[in-house]
């Protein structure tokens, strides 16, 4: 089993999708150690609690830098033995200490197509770009927002009739696939 730790900052679909993945028997020799979270108030709390799941709620600004949060988030890692980060949804970037600790193994997804849109609001980004696909990467995580190595990629359609909603729930329906397949690829 491989132990993998979750992160998440908000509403946690990915979350829970992943989890409900590993106990239907979809992806396997996985055990997800816990939710991770930043925002005591993120809706993914109410999810991992439904799942049975453990949750850390570690708050950034209870600590005197971001080296000392991290330190705390690495010693709360070290202690489950988690071996790979998942973030979904985690409003963060990785600082230094993190990244040193779990070198090669943080990935993230992010609901563009990579390079295009990194940041925040990449789905309102191509939204109103005006261009006829978008989708969903998932990437290892370096120090930069959404620039590390891309693994693979979904595509869809943007529609001219699209709300920015359905938009979202489009490209959400594409990550609940994609997440869990290069999860099964990669950590192992
Ligand atoms: C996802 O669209 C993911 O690509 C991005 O944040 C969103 C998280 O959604 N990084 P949810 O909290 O999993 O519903």
């Amino acid at each position: 089993m491989t132990k993998v730790a979750i992160f998440a900052s908000g509403s946690g679909s990915n979350f829970e999708n992943i989890v409900q993945r590993v106990k239907e028997g979809q992806l396997q020799n996985i055990e997800v150690t816990a939710l991770y979270t930043d925002h005591d108030d993120a809706y993914a709390i109410e999810r991992a609690q439904q799942l049975g799941v453990p949750v850390h709620v570690t708050i950034p600004k209870t600590f005197d830098s971001k080296k000392a949060y991290e330190q705390q988030l690495i010693k709360l890692l070290k202690a489950e033995q988690v071996e790979w980060i998942v973030l979904a949804g985690y409003m963060r970037l990785i600082g230094p200490d993190l990244l040193e600790a779990y070198e090669g193994r943080i990935l993230n997804i992010h609901p563009s197509l990579l390079p295009k849109f990194k940041g925040i609001d990449a789905i309102g980004q191509a939204y109103e770009s005006g261009d006829k696909e978008t989708g969903s990467t998932v990437h290892y995580v370096d120090s930069g927002m959404d620039t590390g190595e891309i693994i693979e990629q979904s595509r869809c359609e943007i529609h001219p009739d699209d709300t920015k909603a359905q938009l979202e729930e489009r490209i959400k329906n594409l990550e609940y696939e994609l997440y869990p397949r290069v999860i099964a690829k990669i950590i192992r």
